[in-house]
């Protein structure tokens, strides 16, 4: 079908996440087997080949169909994929004098559509060993980073772009710009053309007709996805729709009064389940954070039945989206291969957390959206701008920010050092920011402290401790509870992780969390003060789809500023900010 980008399977980790960063820009894209032939993709409108874990001259290597690359047809080569183009097309792959692995920083020499709106010099995440050492005929070259002279190249007159970095990934920031290039300005598609329209009434039809007759319940948290279900919902049910909030005792500093306020104005008319007691009660001594969300997810379930018991209804609407459904999946076997993987990641609480027996009928009408398809949706409803650009917050609320058992002090005090980071960070717009608990003390890891010492050279003194909770991960597509190692980096005697180069400190973490197999969070000391057995820990991150995210680059004065006023809270000890990128560690802790 034009319109459609195919994507061949090379083999590659990040397939899923090219195909995804399409479908974000509302493009089809369908993942192909490596040998289709011309005729298979002669209907789409640009080709991409992925990456994969072979070099071209390997006899088993798979290859593109050559007619594909001399059909005119738009395609772009990444990594893999680049090499491919250039061997098939008479230049040469040779093993790279050092291979890249991790941040790499690229020089645009050349204008092209590909990298059109984009600065120079671009932080790219590379994985390779093989390069492209001489570039077939009619190609030039468009960037380059230091190990590889071809980090990018275009042919003179034909649509064909390589790519030796990995533009699908978050770790290459404008990845997705360049990937929406590739879209828009090679392959002539529109992007960002989504329309709630369509969607909204089949959404409207949808839900009135899993209902039926009878009366439903949509639970509210007051975030962007519950919020939008609501309104739809309300316009399928009109007044057969029961809109309901439990403050779950685990809420920001007034919330919930907030949530039902702006639910009031939204004529939803919901009721408010003060049930913080009760799971508070349910949750004590609860240290795991898979079995946190599990008890989250029954005990919700559990009120909502209560409720629908008091008003006679027999659904259960939710707000689902599409990340939550993938993260809390066990893996699709989607893959041309037929390989396993998307595997589970975190259990959602309103995914995987959902008991097994359950008398309530399940409605999600948005489950098959994208956090931004959400918001367009929200906004062609009329829901004012500040409820759809909202923070998003866990389900669970701050019950997965604690590590480990949750103690009413803490509690407390994580509630206030959220009112403080949402102040101070704000002004900053990360694409998510928040701040957890994780017990100051640990033991010192050598490793870690090795890795960081190599990389940042004698002028600093580094120390690294692995503290005692555990995080949750994702490394090579798979959920791993993981370490958190914090890294002290002092110069003339003081704290100085302000004075490293940014770049660096994303090369610091990409090469701890990828050499040390049971470390999946990076933490660097900000403030610390002799007593005070927590830390607090500031994430930020930038993220389109909250699936791949990159810490964000606040101003370290900020950050500063900001660990002092947390320093000022009871009990605790040292503030850290992670500097961890998903993958390898998810956005929240649990
Ligand atoms: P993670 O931690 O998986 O988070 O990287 C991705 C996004 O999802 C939010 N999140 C949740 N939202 N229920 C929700 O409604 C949950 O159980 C949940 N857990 C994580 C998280 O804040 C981030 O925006």
């Amino acid at each position: 079908m034009p319109g459609r980008i195919a994507i061949l399977d090379y083999g590659g980790q990040y397939v899923q996440n090219i195909r995804r960063a399409f479908l974000e820009m509302s493009i089809p894209a369908e993942i192909l087997p490596p040998d289709s032939k011309l005729a298979s993709v002669a209907e789409c409108s640009g080709v991409v080949l992925s990456g994969g874990p072979y070099s071209v001259y390997e006899t088993s290597a798979p290859t593109v169909d050559d007619l594909i690359l001399t059909s005119g047809k738009p395609v772009l080569g990444i990594c893999y994929g680049h090499q491919l183009i250039a061997h098939r097309m008479g230049g040469d792959v040779l093993p790279g004098k050092a291979g890249e692995y991790g941040f790499a920083e690229m020089e645009i020499l050349r204008n092209a559509p590909l990298f059109e709106g984009i600065r120079s010099p671009q932080i790219c995440w590379m994985s390779h060993g093989d390069q492209v050492a001489r570039l077939p005929d009619g190609f030039a070259i468009l960037a380059s980073t230091k190990d590889c002279p071809c980090a990018a190249m275009a042919h003179e007159a034909k649509p064909i772009f390589g790519v030796q970095f990995h533009p699908e990934v978050s770790h290459t920031p404008q990845g997705w710009k360049i990937l929406q290039n590739f879209a828009s300005k090679v392959c002539g598609l529109a992007v960002e053309s989504w329309d709630p329209g369509p969607y909204i009434q089949s959404a409207i039809a949808r839900i009135a007709a899993e209902v039926g007759n009878g009366r439903a319940m949509v639970g509210v948290s007051g975030g962007v996805d519950s919020t939008v279900t609501a309104v739809l919902a309300r316009r399928a049910l009109g007044d057969r729709l029961v809109a309901v909030h439990i403050d779950h005792g685990f809420m920001r500093e007034n919330e919930s009064k907030q949530v039902i306020k702006d639910l009031r104005s939204l004529g939803l008319d919901p009721i408010l389940v003060d049930a913080s007691q009760h799971f508070m009660d349910s949750l004590a001594g609860v240290e795991d954070g898979s079995t946190k969300r599990k008890k989250v997810g029954e005990l919700f379930v559990r009120t909502f039945e209560e409720v629908a018991n008091r008003y006679g209804v027999t659904a259960l609407i939710q707000g689902t989206i599409a990340p939550d459904a993938i993260e809390s999946s066990r893996g699709m076997a989607s893959r041309g291969s037929g390989a396993e993987h998307g595997g589970m990641i975190k259990l959602h609480h309103n995914v995987g957390g959902l008991p097994e027996q359950m008398w309530i009928r399940v409605v999600e009408p948005i489950r098959d959206l994208f956090k931004y398809q959400v918001r367009l949706l929200g906004k062609s409803l009329g829901i004012p701008a500040e409820l759809l650009e909202r923070q998003p917050f866990p389900g669970p609320g701050l019950c997965v920010r604690i590590g480990g058992a949750i103690a009413p002090e803490t509690l407390r005090v994580l509630r206030r050092a959220t009112s403080i980071v949402e102040r101070s960070l704000s002004p900053y717009k990360p694409g998510q920011f928040l701040v957890y608990a994780i017990r100051r003390q640990g033991k010192a890891h050598e490793g870690a402290e090795r890795i960081a010492r190599d990389m940042l050279g004698a002028s600093y003194r580094v120390s690294a401790v692995l503290h005692p909770n555990l995080g949750v991960g994702v490394k090579g597509d798979e959920r791993v509870l993981g370490g958190i190692v914090s890294l002290r980096i002092e110069k003339d005697g003081r704290l100085s992780c302000d004075r490293v180069p940014w770049l660096d400190i994303l090369r610091l973490q990409s090469a701890i969390t990828g050499g040390l197999r049971e470390v999946c969070r990076v933490l660097l000391a900000l403030r610390e003060r002799p007593r005070g057995r927590m830390a607090a820990v500031i994430r930020s991150v930038e993220t389109r789809d909250f699936m791949t995210a990159m810490p964000s680059q606040i101003p370290f004065d900020r950050l500063l500023a900001t660990a002092d006023e947390l320093l000022g809270l009871p009990s605790i000890g040292a503030v850290f900010y992670e500097i961890t990128t998903k993958p390898s560690s998810t956005i929240e802790l649990e």
